[in-house]
């Protein structure tokens, strides 16, 4: 279903109104966990937060108790037979991510992973097929897609009031110490499934690909350049798009002033979007060219306003969706195209050349995990 069938479906239910809340449970109580429960409490539309489950015994106690969680489990499976949750959300390390998915939809729970939603393009299309016709269904955690300066930048541009996009530049600069590689599961393949790129800049790569749709080809370089990790800590990259636009990328946590850039170059105007975590609309600027200062700023004024992007959000439009029986937003189609932008930026760095969208498919090391078969450092 497109965008426009889903708010039309929404509406239809919200204009119903089913009214049996929906009963969400969460997977691993760790530090996302706490801005789900946070962000789920503060719903204008109420939901029932309804269990928790950790490996680790007194985190998910803790938690419980803090957020007012009525049962805690010792995991997954316990919780869907017990539990029987309509939607879980999957706080835990990607690298569980696929398998317990998979239980949840097999289990006839939707899922909300958390990003990135799994290792690899394989196990991201056999949950894409896990899923039901009317559900269950897997949605992924972009939340800045949520924000009302996203939902103004896409509507101007369906407008056609910018003009065809030419330019856009995607810059992660953020800062981790090598600290935050102690905890076990970051820095490494198997268990996080990639650097910055994979778990950081993949926030802006998904705007990014939101507003500009399909890519096309890619060329780009990853390097270790102050990190002790098994992953890059930086990714350099330059990607076109369908739609004719090019894009430049950077993708580090080696950059002590930390900035999270989106600017995008169209014929009659730049956009550009400024902040660390998250937006609100004081973080957009446009720019006009000279004789579409009109045209412009109607445009964006008529799209809507207020909306910060975040968890929350996203949230709402996913319990939304849920009670108007159609699937959540970001879905596995979108989040399949950003997982191939991440692919296709190891694939090329590691290979030493461009690489095509179309060449992701099952025969690409690249298909299978994000360092295809097993990353070369030169560095
Ligand atoms: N969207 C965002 O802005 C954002 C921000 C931070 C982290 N994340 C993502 O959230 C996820 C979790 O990150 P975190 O920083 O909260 O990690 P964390 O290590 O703080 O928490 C993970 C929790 O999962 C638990 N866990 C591990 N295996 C489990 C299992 N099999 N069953 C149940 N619980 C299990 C761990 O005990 C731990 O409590 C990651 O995918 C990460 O990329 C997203």
């Amino acid at each position: 279903m497109g965008e426009a069938g889903r708010q039309r479906a929404v509406r239809a239910a919200d204009a119903g109104r089913r009214q049996r809340m929906t009963r969400i449970a969460i997977a691993g109580t760790g530090n996302i966990a706490r801005i789900h429960a946070e962000s789920l409490r503060a719903l204008a539309d109420p939901v029932e937060l309804v269990a928790a489950a950790d490996i680790e015994p007194e985190r998910v106690r803790e938690f419980c108790a803090a957020h007012g969680v009525p049962r805690a489990y010792p995991d997954l499976s316990s919780m869907l037979a017990e539990a029987r949750p309509d939607l879980v959300h999957l706080c835990t390390p990607p690298g569980g991510h696929h398998a317990q998915a998979l239980e949840c939809l097999r289990a006839g729970a939707s899922v909300l992973v958390e990003k990135p939603p799994t290792r690899g393009l394989r196990e991201l299309e056999e949950l894409a097929a896990a899923q039901g016709a009317s559900g269950p269904w897997l949605a992924t955690v972009f939340q800045h897609r949520f924000g009302s300066g996203a939902a103004r930048l896409t509507g101007a541009m369906r407008d056609g009031a910018l003009g065809r996009p030419l330019l856009a530049i995607c810059h992660t600069t953020w800062f981790r110490d090598q600290s935050y590689f102690d905890v076990p599961w970051r820095g490494r393949w198997d268990t996080e499934g990639g650097g910055p790129t994979m778990g950081h800049g993949i926030h802006q790569l998904d705007l990014l690909t939101a507003v500009l749709g399909d890519w096309v080809e890619v060329s780009a370089h990853a390097r270790r350049q102050a990190r002790r990790t098994q992953t890059e800590d930086l990714s350099l990259a330059h990607v076109s798009f369908a739609n004719g636009a090019v894009a430049s990328v950077v993708n580090s946590v080696v950059s002590p002033r930390e900035e999270s850039y989106l600017r995008f170059d169209f014929e009659r105007a730049t956009v550009e979007l400024t902040h660390l975590y998250g937006y609100g609309d004081d973080d957009w600027r446009v720019t006009p060219v000279p004789g579409f200062e009109q045209s412009v700023a109607e445009a964006w004024e008529a799209g809507p306003s207020g909306r910060a992007s975040g968890h929350g959000a996203q949230f709402a439009e996913v319990v939304r969706c849920l009670r108007a029986g159609v699937a959540p937003p970001v879905g596995t189609d979108g989040a399949l195209r950003t997982m191939r932008l991440v692919a296709g930026v190891y694939a090329s760095a590691f290979e030493g050349r461009s690489v095509r969208c179309a060449e992701l498919g099952p025969d690409s090391p690249f298909y299978e995990r994000m360092d295809g078969s097993g990353a070369r450092w030169a560095w």
